[in-house]
């Protein structure tokens, strides 16, 4: 069989499949004007009169609102709008998720302005200095966006710390850099210092979550981007809209997108039909879920799967902590890992939490986590285990 030319005759239903990418950024970025013009003003001066002053803002919003994809967005008009004017503005976009120290974040920065930056041999204060350096030399201004930033602060680290500070105590008076912080939620940022709390609340943005018919015509859009003409009715973007209004995150509904077009394509239809949707939306593991599951350590992994693999052997909707750390003993011991402490999994139980991806109901505050209730919510249990199942097996641990 020619298996690429029998796929390759198949029309394929798509127009641009990169485009329903949940890291793509589209030229036009609907119902957020409000946020890219507040953004335009506060960063107005960086042009008009280059390093005389050094912005800080915060941004906060529920999951998947489009944080991320408009400061990126803001991103390029302000490169374009610096361009014209042969003003030299450096945009970094850094995600703390996958950067999670501070220094890692400063080699990152540093490597992008210096590409053959040496990795190792310096302290986060002594990269610090290199880049200032760096930027002087250049004559540039840097806008520093720490997408995630609650996966650094909760470590503690001073990297924050620094970079608001910077231009406190810097001998010249040139201000070279600017600092937007993205967060879901202003409590995750508790264990940062007072001081370098004000000065980052003194601007927050924060975004609302998005209304329904706004859903619509961002899906409708992406899907008129990347579809071709006539392959799903607005009836059906309308029922994709609707339970991704209920998800909250616009990448649940994109990710239906895709997942229905395949589901049409490989049936040979025309065009999407409800059943593709509905078949579409029950295989899901959503995409923002899965970005966790790929950057967390494999230790915290098999925590999640002695979660997973409790409830599905008692059947039950929601589990106790200790059953899962019953289970949790006989996998670290079938893999020959150490189980970690009781306190630790706690705080993975946290985490995850945070991230949405458990709900945990607590019982009894008396004795910490005895009676807690522990829920995988909208997830299907079967494609999560098999999801960790793989990026564990990916990280040579055969479950
Ligand atoms: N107004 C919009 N127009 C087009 N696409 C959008 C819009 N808002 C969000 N999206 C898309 O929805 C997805 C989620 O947006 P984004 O990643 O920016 O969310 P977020 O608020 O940063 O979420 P998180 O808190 O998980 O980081 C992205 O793929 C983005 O491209
Ligand atoms: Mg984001």
């Amino acid at each position: 069989m020619e298996y690429f030319e029998e796929l390759l005759k198949k029309p394929s239903l798509f127009q641009d499949e990169s485009k329903l990418d949940i890291n793509y950024v589209p030229n036009k970025l609907l119902h957020r004007d409000k946020e890219l013009s507040l953004l335009s003003q506060l960063f107005l001066t960086i042009i008009t009169n280059p390093n005389s002053i050094s912005r800080k803002i915060l941004i906060t919003g529920k999951i998947g609102i489009g944080k991320t994809v408009t400061v990126k967005y803001f991103g390029d008009l302000l490169k374009k709008a610096s361009k014209k004017r042969n003003i030299a503005i450096k945009y970094v976009h850094i995600n703390c998720r996958k950067e999670r120290t501070s220094y890692k974040v400063l080699i990152k920065i540093i490597r992008i302005i210096n590409k053959n930056f040496p990795k190792r041999g310096y302290s986060p204060q002594d990269l610090l200095e290199i880049l200032l350096d760096l930027l002087n030399i250049q004559n540039l201004h840097l806008l520093i966006v720490l997408d995630e930033l609650n996966y650094l602060i909760d470590k503690s680290e001073d990297l924050i710390y620094l970079l608001t500070r910077i231009n406190d105590d810097s001998i010249s008076s040139q201000q070279r850099i600017s600092i937007i912080g993205i967060v879901r939620d202003i409590t995750c940022l508790n264990n940062i210092d007072n001081s370098t709390m004000s000065t980052l609340q003194r601007n927050i943005i924060k975004f609302n979550n998005y209304s329904k018919p706004q859903i619509f015509d961002i899906l409708k859009y992406r899907a008129d981007i990347c579809l071709k003409k006539n392959i799903i009715s607005n009836e059906l973007i309308e029922m994709i809209s609707e339970s991704t209004y209920n998800n909250g995150d616009v990448r649940y509904g994109l990710n239906i997108l895709w997942k229905a077009t395949k589901i049409a394509e490989n049936k040979n239809l025309k065009c999407i039909t409800a059943e593709c949707v509905r078949l579409g939306s029950q295989e899901l593991v959503p995409f923002s879920t899965l970005d966790v599951l790929k950057y967390i350590s494999s230790q915290k992994l098999v925590f999640l799967y002695a979660v997973v693999k409790a409830l599905k052997i008692s059947d039950l909707t929601e589990i106790s902590f200790l059953k899962i750390l019953k289970r949790y003993h006989v996998i670290c011991e079938n893999l020959g890992l150490d189980p970690k402490s009781y306190s630790q999994l706690w705080n993975y139980l946290q985490e995850f939490k945070r991230e949405s991806i458990l709900h945990t109901k607590i019982l009894s505050e008396k004795i910490k986590g005895r009676k807690a209730l522990i829920q995988v919510p909208e997830i299907n249990l079967t494609n999560l285990e098999k999801i960790i199942t793989e990026i564990l097996n990916s990280k040579g641990l055969k479950i």
